[in-house]
């Protein structure tokens, strides 16, 4: 069981994310345990401020340190786990990959801490293990983000998948993106189905779809090459593709 804490001033835009398809059967089934804490019922004082202007001057609110240190110290006296990793939501935080889901998998808790309005009172980042981004962009607020993490992380926990998904043959996973699927129909409109799935080869099968998988990371996303395994057979194929494409210019 993994147990998820999320620090948020919005609880409620959890609900549904949450509440279906493989995430709700994963807390249905023991394996994930999700809490979200309210630093608003931290707040000092009778108003339950969370947020003040910033000191020098500038547009926005910042979030104060109070209502999240209290919300913090609340959440490590009341939950104890040897091995828990406080995450703090951030644009300019490390970008979070595939490779951070199946290392935070790993944890027993995670911690997640949302900012909202113009981002954090620096103290606050002190709170965090790490601080992750989910990209290059700027979104309101660190819900979505952590979102994104939890469901990423979920789908690494043992048992989460059914036979129905899988994590192996996903992109990103062994550093490629995942070759094309097909189902029925054979011919869509004669839109037809590689005729090699049809072989019943496994060889032949497993060597089509790493030649698709190499393709198509060549295609879209060649900064990705630069990390994988690749064996001879991977160089030469990368090779002749190189060649058509120059052949192509
Ligand atoms: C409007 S943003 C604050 C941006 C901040 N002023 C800056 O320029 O870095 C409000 C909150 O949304 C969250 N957030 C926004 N974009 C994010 C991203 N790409 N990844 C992770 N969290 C993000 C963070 O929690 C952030 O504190």
């Amino acid at each position: 069981m993994m147990r998820v804490d999320i620090l948020s001033l919005f609880p409620s835009m959890f609900s549904g994310p949450f509440d279906d398809s493989i995430i709700r059967r994963a807390k249905e089934n023991g394996i994930l345990d999700i809490h979200i804490l309210n630093p608003r019922d931290f707040a000092f004082d009778r108003h339950k401020h969370v947020d003040d202007s910033p000191f020098g001057g500038g547009s926005g609110m910042v979030l104060k340190p109070e209502p999240m240190y209290r919300a913090m110290r609340f959440l490590l006296e009341t939950t104890s786990f040897a091995r828990r990793r406080v995450l703090l939501m951030s644009p300019d935080g490390v970008t979070f990959t595939q490779k951070k889901a199946k290392e935070l998998a790993d944890f027993e808790q995670l911690i997640f801490i949302c900012g909202h309005y113009e981002g954090f009172d620096a103290r606050i980042m002190e709170l965090a293990d790490e601080i992750l981004s989910i990209g290059d962009y700027v979104l309101t607020g660190g819900e979505l983000p952590a979102m994104v993490m939890v469901d990423a992380v979920a789908r690494m926990l043992p048992g989460v998948l059914g036979s129905e998904e899988s994590a192996p043959t996903d992109s990103f996973y062994y550093g490629l993106l995942e070759y094309p699927q097909y189902t029925r129909p054979r011919d869509y409109h004669g839109k037809v189905v590689p005729e090699v799935l049809f072989s019943g080869d496994h060889a032949k099968i497993a060597a089509w779809r790493r030649r698709e998988s190499l393709r198509l990371t060549f295609e879209r996303r060649p900064d990705l090459l630069a990390n994988v395994e690749l064996t001879d057979e991977d160089r030469r194929f990368l090779k002749k593709l190189e060649s058509e494409q120059n052949d192509g210019l």
